[in-house]
């Protein structure tokens, strides 16, 4: 997988690069990244990537021409490792909510060109002329566009084959399968007063699956009821939520 970023603080991404389960894909070639500013295609000695907003009000816009010769340096050097059809990636609040499925189809993407705006965002025909798809990553606004691409570029290494070993399986992740996550616990068996649950000491494979199987129906009926909502729960499953509210009711 090859990741191009535009943007004017290429530094920034260091902290995907070199640290942690990114950074070991990136040390083992699963993926790659190739950063380009937008300053180095100005013409001018400021190396000027922004102006006014016509119509005037405040903030500054980033301009076409350094984004357009960002992108086209983007999609060469994409093409030279062999990837013809980069998908062109503007990170916006007004884009595409991302969730689970959304990076699960992007990281069927050979290669990934994410545009990162700063100040009051880019040029509109910048993303008329270009990006084939814009993605927000929550409803709000951050001041640039590059930690939404790194989140988003942290969540499809995850799912690149070879990148997580047995112990940082994605498997059960909270989405993964439609429910959040079952919760976890480790040593010590008892802190003060809180202890772990006998079903996990118990050894018996069956039970603990079971539990946790419980555990995350419960959580995604009680933190994210839509999700429930958009997933057809088996009888298993409409059976094990159903034990859960009922006992709750009774209380
Ligand atoms: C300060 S924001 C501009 C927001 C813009 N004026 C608006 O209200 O839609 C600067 C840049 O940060 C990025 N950005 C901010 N919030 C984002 C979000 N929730 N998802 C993705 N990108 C975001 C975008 O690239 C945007 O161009």
């Amino acid at each position: 997988m090859i990741f191009s970023c535009i943007s004017i603080f290429p530094e920034i991404f260091a902290s995907l690069t070199n640290f942690g389960v990114t950074g070991r894909a990136f040390d083992n070639n699963i993926c790659q990244l190739q950063l380009i500013n937008p300053r180095d295609f100005t013409s001018d000695s400021y190396k000027r990537i922004d102006d006014k907003s016509f119509g005037g009000g405040p903030g500054m816009v980033m301009k076409i021409e350094p984004l357009e010769l960002s992108l086209n340096d983007a999609i060469v050097r994409q093409e030279k490792l062999g990837n013809n059809a980069p998908l062109r990636v503007y990170l916006s609040p007004q884009g595409q909510p991302v969730d689970q499925s959304m990076i699960n189809q992007l990281a069927g993407h050979a290669g990934i060109i994410f545009v990162c705006g700063r100040y009051e965002g880019v040029d509109e025909r910048f993303i008329n002329r270009n990006i084939d798809l814009e993605l927000s990553t929550g409803d709000f606004v951050v001041s640039g566009g590059e930690l939404p691409a790194m989140l988003v570029m942290d969540a499809i290494i995850r799912q690149l084959p070879g990148v997580l070993n047995d112990e940082e399986s994605a498997i059960s992740d909270s989405f993964m399968n439609g429910l959040l996550d079952y919760p976890h616990y480790t040593q010590p068996r008892e802190y003060e007063d809180a202890a772990v649950p006998d079903v996990l000491l118990s050894g018996n494979h069956e039970q603990i699956k079971r539990w946790r199987l419980q555990m995350s129906l419960w959580r995604t009926y009680l933190r994210r009821p839509d999700l429930l909502t958009k997933r057809n729960l088996t009888k298993l499953e409409s059976g094990l939520l159903d034990e859960l509210v009922v006992k709750n009711k009774q209380k």
